[in-house]
């Protein structure tokens, strides 16, 4: 194996999907600070006790998804596996969390899991989060979701679902767990999947969003959360679903919508589009109220989201390139020092090109400024250089003028000749 190689579930990014990445980081942005989010930047390595404190050890993401390696002191560092425990902590750490009122933040960067890679499944991929701090009001959760729908009405994107679900609460949840745990006990144990039937004992909720087809069809019979969340939990859930009907939000109600990470409570969502193959959703995230505490920090309420990149990449329409304003042919070493002058002041004037930096010969770099796509190719030989003119064709039309070195920026600008 050539040491040169890319890694395995590591991607290079070109355009158009670059292109894409770009688009959704600056749609991202406007639209989020509509809503008062801020960004914050954090880092890719953190200690591992934050993922293993807050995704919770029991996790698939924990147990078998992360990038986790000793210093040179010996501390287990991870690479983050998403970006909301890293949030929480520079959260609590800069003293945000001890302001009154509410905090939003959004970030956006790569995310590493250890995954067998597929069709919108990265062990290196990219996220757009955002956490709203501070209330644990179900209009923090109707505004995050409807934000988020936003966005994506903002990239043009449609064919999307919404599902949600409650999780409960610290109150209600142990009930319910038990109820499950109960339900699961009772059935055939070769009715699970080996991975169900070790985790129903340490975390049987994940039992209930399974892929595995047993799995499914056991879940069909089992308890449902919605049936036993806490009068508290009913009203949150309640209001928050009137306030989506209020926008005229469409959403499913799925029973099964329990996350793969063990820090929500009541409200968890995910968007899904069944357009980009097996890994369904776009979007996922909930509430989160003990997270914060749960790191020493204090006790303050929390909802956020994530958007996977990749996989919202694939659903967007490859945008078109601008093409270049013009392409420089400089002839000879003269030719060179004006041309090179020139494309300088043509870009400091907002124009976009390129100049030719081998001195080829004037046939093959006529072909290099048709293959640029540029609108104009402008040429600079040595009667051009002596008088201080230059050449300006259009590439489409072949239509060709001899203009001043001084009007060609206007003429470029606005297609008129200056007098
Ligand atoms: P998550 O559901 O694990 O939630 O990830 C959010 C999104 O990241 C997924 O819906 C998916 O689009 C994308 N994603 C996850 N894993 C991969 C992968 N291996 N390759 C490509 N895309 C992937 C979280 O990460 C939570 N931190 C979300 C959150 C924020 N909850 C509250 N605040």
């Amino acid at each position: 194996m050539s040491t040169t190689q890319r890694i395995k579930g590591f991607a290079d990014m070109f355009p158009p999907e670059s292109d894409a990445f770009t688009r959704m980081e600056n749609t991202g942005r406007e639209i989020f600070a509509r809503y008062g989010f801020v960004e914050l930047r954090t880092p890719i390595l953190e200690f591992t006790e934050l993922f293993q404190r807050s995704i919770g050890e029991e996790t698939d993401v924990v147990q078998k998804e992360m990038y986790t390696f000793p210093d040179s002191r010996g501390r287990l560092m991870t690479l983050r596996p998403e970006a909301t425990a890293g949030v929480m902590r520079a959260y609590a750490e800069s003293g945000l969390a001890g302001r009154e009122g509410v905090s939003r933040l959004f970030s956006c960067g790569p995310m590493f899991r250890h995954e067998r890679p597929q069709k919108g499944r990265l062990r290196q991929f990219h996220q757009i989060n955002c956490e709203c701090l501070g209330s644990a009001s179900p209009f923090a959760d109707a505004e995050l979701i409807s934000m988020l729908l936003h966005f994506f009405r903002a990239l043009r994107l449609s064919g999307l679902t919404l599902n949600i679900n409650s999780l409960g609460c610290a109150v209600c949840r142990p009930h319910f767990r038990e109820a499950l745990l109960r339900y699961l006990q009772s059935l055939d144990p070769a009715a699970l999947c080996e991975d169900c039937s070790r985790r129903m004992h340490t975390n049987p909720l994940r039992v209930l969003d399974c892929k595995q087809a047993s799995c499914r069809a056991v879940v069909e019979g089992a308890p449902r959360l919605l049936d036993s969340i806490c009068p508290d939990c009913a009203k949150h859930f309640s209001t928050v679903q009137k306030l989506l009907d209020g926008q005229g939000h469409a959403f499913a109600l799925d029973h099964r919508l329990v996350r793969g990470l063990d820090y929500y409570c009541r409200t968890t969502f995910e968007v899904v589009s069944s357009r980009i193959g097996a890994q369904t959703a776009v979007a996922g995230g909930g509430r989160y109220d003990g997270l914060v505490k749960s790191l020493g920090g204090p006790d303050v309420p929390g909802v956020g989201f994530a958007c996977g990149m990749e996989r919202l990449a694939l659903l967007l329409d490859a945008p078109s390139p601008a093409p270049l304003d013009f392409y420089l042919v400089a002839l000879e070493e003269e030719g060179g020092l004006q041309g090179h002058a020139l494309a300088q002041t043509l870009r400091e004037a907002g124009l976009r090109g390129e100049m030719n930096f081998s001195r080829a010969s004037w046939k093959s770099l006529m072909r290099q400024a048709g293959k640029s796509g540029a609108r104009y190719c402008l040429i600079l030989g040595p009667d051009e250089t002596a008088r201080g003119d230059i050449v300006v064709k259009n590439l489409e039309s072949g239509e060709q003028n001899t203009l001043g070195q001084d009007t060609v920026c206007h003429f470029l600008q606005t297609g008129t000749i200056h007098d």
